[in-house]
C-alpha cells in the first residue's frame, strides 16, 4: 500500500475516532485526541491518555507534560514534526485518572490501526500504561533499553521510558527521561 493510500486510511480513521463513541470515556470528552504526525514516521510515541489541555484542542501533548516532552525532544536531537505521537486511549479520563483495562481494550483497535498505517520501525512508550500493552515488567527496570517485539504479525523495536508527567512528581526522572531519549536517538541514528 503506498503512502497516499495509508494517509487516506489514517485520515478516515481519525475522523472515526473523533465521531464514534466505543467506550465509556467518550461522552465526557470535549475533543477526542487521535494523534498526529507523518504517515511515514520511523518513530511512534505512545503516551497514556489526553489531559485537560489536549481535550480542549484535540491534539496530543500540548499541555504541561507536552511542554516537557518538547523540551526533552529538542535537547536530545529529535524533531517532533517527524514523530507520530498518540496515546493509548484517545479520550480524556475524568480527573486525569488512569484509563481502566476496559477503556484501554475498547480503544486498542484504533492504536492497532494507527500502527498498521504508519508502520514505524521504533515505538517509544511513555509510562507503564502504554509500555505494558507490549511488554510486561516494571518501568524502573525496563526503561531505556530496546526490546525487539512482534505485534500483530509485525516486528518493532520497542523503547520504553517514563511518562514526562511523572517528572513533576519525582523530579530526578527528568534526567532519566533525557538520558533515555539521548540513547534512543543514538540507537535510531
Ligand atoms: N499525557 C499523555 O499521556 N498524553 C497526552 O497527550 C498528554 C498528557
Amino acid at each position: 500500500m503506498d503512502l497516499n493510500e495509508r494517509q487516506k486510511k489514517m485520515n478516515r480513521l481519525h475522523q472515526e475516532i473523533r465521531t464514534t463513541e466505543p467506550c465509556p470515556l467518550c461522552p465526557y470528552r470535549t475533543h477526542a485526541v487521535p494523534g498526529e504526525g507523518p504517515i511515514d514516521a520511523r518513530l511512534f510515541i505512545i503516551g497514556e491518555a489526553p489531559g485537560e489541555e489536549e481535550d480542549k484542542v484535540g491534539r496530543p501533548f500540548v499541555g504541561r507534560a507536552g511542554m516537557l516532552l518538547n523540551t526533552v525532544l529538542a535537547e536530545t536531537g529529535f524533531d517532533r514534526e517527524k514523530i507520530f505521537i498518540t496515546n493509548a486511549v484517545k479520550c480524556r479520563p475524568p480527573q486525569n485518572r488512569k484509563p481502566s483495562v476496559g477503556e484501554l481494550r475498547a480503544c486498542r483497535p484504533f492504536l492497532d490501526r494507527q500502527l498498521e498505517w504508519v508502520q514505524p520501525e521504533w515505538i517509544c512508550t511513555l509510562g507503564a500504561v502504554s509500555t505494558n500493552i507490549f511488554l510486561e515488567g516494571t518501568l524502573t527496570k525496563i526503561h531505556g533499553s530496546m526490546y525487539p517485539i512482534r505485534y500483530q504479525g509485525r516486528e518493532y523495536k520497542l523503547f520504553p521510558t517514563f511518562h514526562p508527567a511523572a517528572a513533576f512528581r519525582v523530579p530526578v526522572l527528568k534526567d532519566e527521561i533525557r538520558k533515555d531519549f539521548k540513547k534512543l536517538n543514538e540507537l535510531i541514528a
